[in-house]
């Protein structure tokens, strides 16, 4: 399938390991510069490294910049960054989030601010940042990476389920802004993906249920209908897709990946 995204340039956030470093992959290989952010620098460098290991014979330009992207100022350099280098930023992927598990009774003020500062609040500046460019250009693609928590609550996620709920409606209302500009942005919702964030949620999991880490993650698969957890490279694949004139009209959309979990109309 012929993307033509070759010569676009891309902020991803949370572009140092996981789902936003599959997307950085996976746009880098179809000619897109990318400029992946996350706080650890030595991660950054080693996604870097990995990047161009994944398609050596890219054109595009592979950046990090080092950045805490619940914080204003993070965000700010950010998009700076892209722009004072590019000129212009086509495609947002805003990714980074890691919300807690665990007992309801337990989990202080600290850790639902952490959770909304990065996700909700982190996603709403990055797009606030990037898309007046995009809006006078009449062209941008943004993909918010959010999760099928958003729709299946549960007691011991409610950090990251009230932020991923908060950023669909978000999605939603700010592609009514973003349309007539020809702006898209649309969402996608994951359920397991075998990540590292996947494993630090079954060891939180496994601590507020007092079981096993092995019993957390099987219980896990098993509210999967397609008894799996899905590839980071999977989310990678659709993401591609919906930023690509494939989805030319496809926006405020959010898709779910989630093995067919969700089981609501
Ligand atoms: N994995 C799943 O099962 C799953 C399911 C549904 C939804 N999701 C969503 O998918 C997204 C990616 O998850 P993942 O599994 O790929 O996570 P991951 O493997 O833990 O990677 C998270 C990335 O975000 C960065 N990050 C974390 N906090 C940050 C901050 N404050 N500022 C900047 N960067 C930050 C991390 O780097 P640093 O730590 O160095 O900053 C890392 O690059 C998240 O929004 C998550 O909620 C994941």
């Amino acid at each position: 399938m012929q993307l033509n995204l070759s010569g676009k340039t891309a902020i991803i956030t949370g572009g140092s390991a996981g789902i936003g470093l599959a997307c950085a992959q996976a746009l880098y290989a179809e000619g897109v510069s990318v400029l992946i952010a996350a706080r650890d620098r030595e991660r950054l460098a080693q996604a870097l490294t990995a990047i161009n290991d994944h398609a050596p014979e890219s054109k595009a330009e592979a950046l990090a910049e080092s950045a805490d992207v619940s914080t204003a100022d993070g965000v700010e350099r950010v998009v700076a960054r892209a722009l004072d280098t590019w000129g212009r930023v086509d495609i947002l992927i805003n990714n980074a989030g890691s919300a807690p598990s665990g007992d309801f009774y337990t989990l202080g003020d600290d850790a639902y601010h952490g959770a909304w500062d990065l996700k909700l609040l982190g996603y709403m500046r990055m797009v606030r940042a990037v898309a007046p460019q995009m809006k006078a250009r009449r062209d941008g693609r943004i993909v918010n990476i959010v999760g099928a928590a958003a729709h299946n609550p549960t007691p011991t996620f409610l950090a990251g389920g009230t932020a991923n709920a908060a950023i669909i409606n978000f999605t939603k209302g700010i592609s009514q802004d973003l349309a007539p500009h020809r702006v898209r942005i649309n969402a996608i919702s994951p359920g397991p993906v075998n990540t590292e964030r996947a494993r630090q949620l079954a060891r939180q999991e496994a601590d507020a249920h007092g079981i096993s880490v092995e019993e957390a993650t099987a219980r896990r698969i098993a509210s999967v209908p397609l008894g799996r957890m899905a590839e980071a490279d999977e989310i990678a694949d659709i993401a591609l897709f919906l930023v690509s004139d494939r989805a030319a009209s496809v926006t405020g959309a959010e898709l779910l990946m989630d093995g067919g979990a969700t089981a609501s109309v």
